[in-house]
């Protein structure tokens, strides 16, 4: 038999559409749109068979000097389980340097991960459906321009590292709210298209009533539309969205390297992510 030749090139545009193609075969929702974002906002590496065929992906999002993610680690599913996710993640980890590293694991994903040293911080609790008449609250408005800063620091500190690019990103092909008293931002939201519709994501909040609040802002504006929210099991507000029309659809784990400290107590804190690629 005739082995077929495996290289692994940088990443590019050209790459595009054989990625939303992996990740349609693995089930996942990213429209051309949502990889390109990943890919805007990342460096990554591709396998490619006899100079031709794109079998497996990976992605390396930099938060500053100190923490990255890694995700869209996919591998065709005809080529699976002959060392070629590790290889992809060896590469993936050279691209990452030295920095602290953060990712969402599917079932699949999981022994290699744990084979690499990543340990389970929390779960991750995917929530999705057709939003139903929600009321709009009060303290919640649309993010004026000069709040970017202001919601680039309260991510920073929920989050622990820079995202300024990922929120510019954001910020351009979607909207910001926020919680607004006596003048002072206490809080975000993000709403922006994704896969099968929009997700709401990050939420950063002082406290799970903020959460919500900030979500009912978005929800309200959006009856009857498919709406997505990934959030992990420590914020609590899991069983609210499945109270309100996103039913608990799945997940994944979310790890982090030995270096990394979970999550703190102190405010504010991440009630969703930007989404499970990108944290
Ligand atoms: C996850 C995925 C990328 C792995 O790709 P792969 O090419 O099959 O992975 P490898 O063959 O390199 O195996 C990786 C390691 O995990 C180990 N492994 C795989 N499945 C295992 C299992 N069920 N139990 C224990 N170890 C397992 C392998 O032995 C290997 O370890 P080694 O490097 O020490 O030999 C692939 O399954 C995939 O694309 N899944 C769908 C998309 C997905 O879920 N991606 C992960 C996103 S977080």
């Amino acid at each position: 038999m005739q082995t077929s030749q495996i290289d692994l090139v940088d990443f590019g545009a050209e790459h595009l559409e054989a990625a939303v193609n992996l990740s349609r075969q693995a089930g996942w929702p990213h429209r051309p749109e949502d990889w390109q974002m990943a890919l805007a906002v990342s460096s990554g590496v591709v396998a490619v068979e006899d100079e031709s065929r794109v079998v497996g992906t990976a992605l390396v999002t930099s938060y500053g000097k100190d923490c990255a993610t890694i995700n869209m680690v996919i591998v065709d599913e005809a080529m699976r389980g002959r060392g070629l996710g590790r290889k992809l993640m060896d590469a993936a980890l050279v691209i990452a340097g030295n920095r602290q590293l953060r990712l969402v694991a599917t079932s699949d994903g999981l022994p290699l991960y744990q084979k690499l040293g990543f340990r389970e911080i929390d779960s991750v609790l995917q929530h999705q459906g057709h939003v139903p008449i929600v009321a709009a609250p009060n303290d919640v408005e649309p993010a004026l321009e000069a709040d970017f800063d202001t919601i680039a620091a309260l991510d920073r500190a929920a989050f622990g590292a820079d995202r300024h690019d990922l929120l510019d990103y954001i910020g351009k092909v979607g909207r910001f709210a926020v919680i607004r008293r006596a003048g002072q931002v206490h809080g975000f939201a993000a709403l922006r298209a994704f896969g099968r519709g929009e997700v709401i994501g990050p939420v950063v909040a002082a406290n799970s009533d903020d959460a919500r609040t900030l979500i009912s802002f978005f929800m309200a504006s959006r009856p009857g539309a498919f709406l997505r929210v990934d959030t992990t099991a420590d914020t609590g507000i899991s069983p609210w969205l499945a109270a309100h029309g996103l039913a608990h659809v799945g997940g994944g784990v979310a790890m982090r390297t030995a270096s990394v400290e979970a999550a703190t107590l102190s405010e504010p804190k991440t009630f969703a992510l930007a989404n499970q690629a990108l944290g």
